[in-house]
């Protein structure tokens, strides 16, 4: 099978394409625009690939999304970008708007057009696969999970533009029979994760000395979901979910935003504790602290508007329907992440320098880029 993943640049999607390279036979093409979020870097095992290639379009153009499609002929379409960042979208909602809502609708439209062009098994075996979001649900009190039928109530622009894109797809298939699949899951963590997001922006900061900014109280509860599981859920979802059909997928990892710092600054004193980094150590000293405990870095400030709650997902449907359950705990999981910042100083200072934008003129030939 040949699937065009779009967003294969970013967190989720390079995670999902490096899981296709090494687990199945099938063949993958990365449609990505390369917003600061895109990042090949991130996908440098799969360069090689006769089974990988890469076509730089952004979703809204529709032309250029027409003959990718037309030349690739792939099986089946797994959506994932989009603008992702809340924080942002509470800034710049604009951004949200023109690739979730307009890019999602442009990109259906050519898939539409795409599908109608197949014959037979290929028509009938094609899939649309949206990759979407809990935080459609709105949030929950202290009691509750998420289930595929828990009635949309978004907060944020992001999410707002989420559901939005969601009820899209949606009406492709109920209007037009496009074969679309509709997955929505928890937060996710682990390796290559952009350092805007709370794990990975806690890892770097405490390990350059920096405070670690906690919105409110860091009373907020996150299901927390290990990317690579998230793949493997995404491809069990393609393959063997039903069309039409919504499959909410969770980490079973409830955590308050206070606990998930705590864990990681206690794993970074044991990994690379501070009397193995002095230059921290020391600034942390001048700074009037202790300079013994990366948590001494925890700050406290002011909340993100609308702030939601609490999320939880009730994965049942995808376990039993498909047999998929998350093979981390929350403990194993966060450890490997945590080791994975640590292992990988190029990753980190091409993405802090900016250098990771770069990186396709450095490793890629003109040859293999969209005309
Ligand atoms: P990300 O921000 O890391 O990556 C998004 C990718 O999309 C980037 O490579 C970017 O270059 C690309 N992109 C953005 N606008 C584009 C456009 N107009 N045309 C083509 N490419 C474009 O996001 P992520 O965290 O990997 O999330 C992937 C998907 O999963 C998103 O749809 C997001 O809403 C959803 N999701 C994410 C999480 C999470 O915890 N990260 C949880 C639930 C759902
Ligand atoms: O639930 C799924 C969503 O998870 C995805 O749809 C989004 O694309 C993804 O970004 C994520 O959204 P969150 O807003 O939950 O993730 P973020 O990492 O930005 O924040 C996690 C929690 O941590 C949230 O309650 C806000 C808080 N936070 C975040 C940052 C960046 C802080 O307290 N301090 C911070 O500096």
């Amino acid at each position: 099978m040949k699937i065009l993943v779009t967003g294969g640049a970013g967190f989720i999607g390079s995670a999902l394409i490096r899981h296709v390279i090494r687990h199945t036979g099938d063949s993958v093409v990365n449609l990505d625009k390369l917003t600061y979020a895109g990042n090949l870097e991130s996908l440098a095992e799969a360069r090689f690939s006769p089974r990988y290639a890469f076509e730089r379009v952004d979703i809204c153009d529709q032309v250029q999304v027409e003959r990718v499609l037309r030349e690739h002929q792939p099986d089946a379409v797994m959506h994932l970008a989009a603008e992702s960042h809340v924080d942002r979208s509470i800034s710049g909602p604009a951004a949200f708007i023109e690739t979730n809502i307009v890019g999602t609708c442009s990109l259906l439209e050519a898939v539409r057009q795409y599908w109608q062009t197949l014959e037979g098994v290929r028509r009938q075996a094609f899939r649309f696969h949206h990759i979407s979001t809990d935080e459609v649900y709105g949030d929950l009190d202290a009691q509750g999970l998420f289930t595929e039928q828990t009635p949309y109530a978004p907060s944020s622009p992001y999410s707002a533009s989420k559901a939005s894109s969601d009820h899209l797809v949606r009406a492709w298939q109920r209007t037009y029979g496009l074969p679309t699949l509709v997955t929505n899951c928890s937060n996710n963590y682990g390796p290559c994760h952009f350092p805007e997001k709370l794990i990975p922006l806690m890892i770097l900061n405490a390990l350059e000395g920096k405070p670690l900014p906690v919105y409110g109280r860091g009373d907020q509860v996150r299901d927390w979901l290990y990317v690579e599981d998230h793949a493997r859920a995404l491809y069990r979802v393609l393959t063997g979910g039903k069309i039409g059909e919504t499959y909410n997928i969770g980490g079973h990892n409830e955590k308050r935003n206070i606990e998930v710092v705590q864990v990681l600054c206690a794993l970074l004193d044991e990994l690379r504790p501070l009397s193995a980094n002095p230059a921290v150590r020391d600034a942390m000293r001048a700074r009037g602290l202790a300079g013994g405990h990366y948590r001494e870095l925890i700050t406290y400030v002011q909340d993100r508007p609308g702030h939601d709650l609490r999320y939880a997902i009730d994965a049942s449907k995808i376990q039993r329907e498909l047999g998929w359950v998350p093979e981390e705990t929350f403990e194993s999981g966060i450890r490997k992440t945590v080791q994975w910042y640590l292992d990988n100083p190029e990753w980190v200072t091409n993405v802090k320098s900016g250098a990771y934008q770069q990186w396709l003129d450095q490793h890629y030939t003109t040859r293999m880029l969209s005309p």
